[in-house]
């Protein structure tokens, strides 16, 4: 088959010095930000993905023209209220539940129609979580079961709104912040820990939104209405791609990589601290401040003593894309590792919780069930011997990207499906493994 991988050894010790791809997340808030923004924005370093070209397709249908030049991407600003919509306008969203969610904010003061859909993935989540708030907002929504296809009919007369956002997720809190710009007056979130990249990017624009923090809480107060200029901004890597590495390295033998210019912000590094609970030897070096966000470099090295983990449920939102890798890592500790609390994993590009369980139990790894929390029997010495042949029905990319680690580490004949599904936030993934010496045809 075309689009699979083939994967019969595991790799063999590598040390080495890798950058891996852009931050997704930062790559289309700073194109959603840029395109309200007064004048041209010039953005280093984007991410060169599916989700991002959807963004750009997308800012275009609403009236905003980008160049990409060179040595960055350009985007010409129309400020608040700008965007030029023609009614009955449909975005695509592709696979992407940022823009998706985001796009739905950023438009809310739209007067004519516009459709929103996606892929076949995208079609199957909630967005129930962004419909709630943009209604409080007086936006208009119509769908059915809370799912795409959707229509929305903006406000011009929105009002400000205080809303509790109890899921941790940055997706709600970034698509109330963008409907609270549009909107005359003071909105009020009460959000429960999640990524912070919106807030910092607002913040040194000097847009006027302030954050009080508590130990479980970010509170939020958003003036809308504010113009900005624009900006420039060069991207940092994701720690979100990099961890597929930290977790190869840490379960390959003799191997130690150092993973350059990656976004360290603290409401990501929920795999850092994880793994630093299960003794993996990891440390950040060369750590630096830019615009309010931290980067730095990550140093790993394999290691061969790593104990189970009783992960707090605080920590899942800050490691909530990285869930896929530190289930295996579990796999491979020393006792029983429990997590907390996943019910938000089944919600992403596929039920993640569900398909972790079954690609534990299919290599031979005891996991326990109890709604959304689960237990896992590590078993340090696992040596895979079986041929096995992961489908990813709904072309997760991470799914795809967690086998193909899995598969260089423990051993076993894998065959893995929809490789191109990585196009989705890292196109580079396959080719830097080659580097590192992967065999994989
Ligand atoms: C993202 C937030 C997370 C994450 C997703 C990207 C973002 O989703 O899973 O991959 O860029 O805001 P939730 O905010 O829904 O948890």
């Amino acid at each position: 088959m075309e689009n699979q991988v083939k994967i019969e050894k595991r790799i063999s010790p590598f040390k080495k010095t890798i950058t891996v791809s852009s931050d997704k997340s930062i790559s289309i808030r700073c194109i959603l930000l840029s395109s309200i923004a007064i004048g041209k924005s010039k953005l280093f370093n984007v991410l060169n993905s599916e989700d991002i070209e959807n963004t750009l397709q997308t800012i275009k249908k609403i009236g905003v023209n980008y160049k990409k030049k060179k040595e960055y991407l350009e985007i010409d600003g129309v400020g608040i209220n700008g965007f030029k919509i023609k009614n009955k306008t449909i975005l695509n969203a592709g696979n992407s539940g940022t823009l998706a969610r985001c796009i739905l904010g950023l438009c809310s003061a739209t007067k004519y129609k516009i459709k929103l859909v996606g892929d076949k993935s995208l079609s199957k989540r909630d967005f129930s979580r962004v419909i709630n708030p943009l209604n409080s907002f007086g936006v208009i929504i119509k769908s059915k079961k809370d799912m795409l296809p959707l229509e929305m009919t903006g406000s011009q007369l929105l009002r400000p709104i205080k809303y509790y956002e109890n899921k941790g997720s940055a997706q709600i809190k970034t698509c109330i912040i963008l409907s609270a710009i549009n909107t005359p007056g003071v909105t009020k979130i009460k959000a429960a820990k999640s990524r912070t990249h919106t807030e910092l990017l607002l913040k040194s624009f000097n847009y006027p939104i302030t954050v009080k923090k508590t130990k479980k809480f970010d509170f939020i107060s958003i003036k809308g209405l504010n113009q900005f200029s624009s900006f420039d901004y060069k991207i940092p890597g994701d720690i979100s791609s990099a961890s597929f590495f930290i977790v190869l390295t840490l379960l390959s033998k003799n191997s130690q990589l150092i993973i350059k210019d990656i976004n360290i912000n603290p409401s990501r590094m929920g795999i850092f601290k994880i793994l630093n609970k299960m003794n993996a030897k990891i440390k950040i070096i060369n750590k630096r401040n830019y615009k309010g966000e931290k980067l730095g470099d990550i140093k790993v090295e394999s290691t061969k003593y790593l104990k189970s983990i009783n992960c707090p449920a605080s920590l899942n939102s800050s490691a909530i894309d990285e869930f896929l890798l530190i289930f295996l890592v579990a796999a491979k500790s020393h006792g029983i590792s429990k997590f907390k609390n996943l019910g938000e994993l089944n919600k992403k590009e596929s039920p993640r919780l569900d398909i972790a369980i079954k690609f534990l139990k299919m290599i031979g790894i005891k996991v326990d069930r109890d709604n959304d929390n689960i237990k896992i029997t590590g078993s340090p010495n696992i040596k895979l011997k079986n041929s096995y042949h992961i489908r990813n029905f709904l072309k997760d990319h991470r799914v795809f990207m967690m086998s193909v680690v899995a598969a260089l580490t423990l051993g076993g004949k894998f065959k893995i499906n929809d490789k191109d599904a990585v196009n989705t936030s890292f196109p580079n993934f396959l080719r830097i493994l080659s580097k590192l010496g992967a065999k994989i045809n």
